[in-house]
């Protein structure tokens, strides 16, 4: 079954059509459905309307999508090209604030023209292109590491919990807080994975879901106020979730509903692990409070998902897509390079240190 409805990478780049070509989120989980874009306004807007979505898969979309714009510029100086290069780049990284992947993709792909601009623009394309190809073929060993190193943590049989998707649907394959149960599949493995519907967008119900289900695992499930019960119940070994941005003191951002549910696994004494590839720890950000959460349209709220509005016109609604969790309710982060435990700003710093210290 999941050959059949979902063997395409989240992300790619069709070079013959010039075009990002992505599964459109939206229309999930009843139709798959291919879209090839090459505008950069159908790509902004695919980011904002979480067409693509998920930290990983933002940060590769964009980095494709800058490729296109660049390949799209005609001039010959490089200070043309630069000026024309970096108006695309802040009008990709205006889509989404929160998620830092998408920043540290469009960074990655700058310094790669910065880096390249004694070349002729046409070589400075191509290495731009090569770039936006390896940042996307990274991610897929990234959250395969991320998946070996969240499986140590399982036994066949366990209860697992997740909000929202960082599944494969989040990524470019595998994801991250879903690797490991994509992982002990692909060997075997059986678990029970519980998904939280997560409101306003339905992102545990329509994507979660519908990825687990096509993997063929035990998957239950329940709306938002429910995880506490199920915790009761003793149903839930450990919680796994992705996330968008994580401070340099631990402090880390997801989905709305993320640090609810991690201060019910402290109540109910559950492992509570945030899965993340190294590019989501942002040193920049000091702690939880300068993470910039993204307000989005009250109709989420009152709308969208039903026949008929279904709160009264001219309510108030606060709608903020993401939450921080505070660090002291963080079991761990489960990085591609292993499991990162408290005090985490000598953690992250070891393992930024090693990652320069390999690329230097
Ligand atoms: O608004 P979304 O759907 O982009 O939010 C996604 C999440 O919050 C994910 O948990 C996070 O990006 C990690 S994805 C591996």
């Amino acid at each position: 079954m999941w050959e059949n409805r979902l063997s395409y990478d989240t992300v790619n780049l069709d070079d013959d059509e010039n075009a990002l070509v992505i599964i459109d989120q939206t229309k999930l989980p009843n139709t798959v459905e291919l879209l090839h874009l090459s505008k950069q306004q159908d790509i902004r807007e695919a980011i904002y309307r979480l067409q693509v979505r998920g930290a990983p898969a933002i940060g590769v979309a964009a980095a494709i999508g800058l490729y296109l714009a660049a390949n799209g510029i005609h001039a010959e100086r490089w200070d043309d090209f630069y000026l024309r290069l970096k108006e695309a780049k802040d009008y990709l990284a205006s889509a989404r604030p929160t998620a830092v992947n998408l920043f540290w993709a469009l960074d990655r792909m700058e310094n790669v023209a910065v880096k390249n601009k004694a070349l002729a623009v046409r070589d400075i394309k191509k290495a731009l292109h090569d770039e936006a190809l390896r940042i996307r073929d990274e991610d897929i060993g990234v959250c395969r590491s991320i998946g070996e190193h969240g499986l140590a943590l399982l036994k066949d049989g366990d209860g697992v919990l997740t909000h929202c998707n960082a599944g494969r649907l989040a990524a470019v394959r595998y994801g991250t807080a879903l690797a490991p149960v994509h992982l002990g599949r692909e060997r075997g493995m059986n678990f029970r994975v519980f998904t939280d519907e997560t409101r306003p967008l339905l992102q545990g119900a329509r994507l979660s879901a519908f990825e687990l289900v096509a993997d063929g695992v035990d998957t239950t499930l329940i709306c938002d106020n429910m995880a506490s019960q199920v915790l009761k119940n003793g149903w839930v070994n450990i919680i796994f979730v992705g996330c968008d941005r994580v401070a340099a003191n631990g402090d880390t951002a997801n989905k709305i509903g993320t640090s609810g549910l991690a201060i019910l696994a402290k109540h109910y004494g559950v492992p509570f692990y945030f899965c993340a590839p190294s590019s989501t720890i942002d040193m920049a950000t000091g702690c939880g409070a300068d993470i910039v959460i993204e307000q989005r349209p009250s109709e989420e709220v009152t709308e969208l998902w039903y026949e008929r509005r279904m709160a009264p016109e001219g309510v108030k609604v606060y709608n903020p897509a993401f939450d921080v969790t505070d660090n002291a309710l963080i079991s761990g982060f489960v990085t591609e390079a292993g499991i990162l435990r408290a005090p985490f700003t000598e953690s992250f710093r070891r393992l930024k240190g090693s990652a320069i210290a390999l690329a230097g």
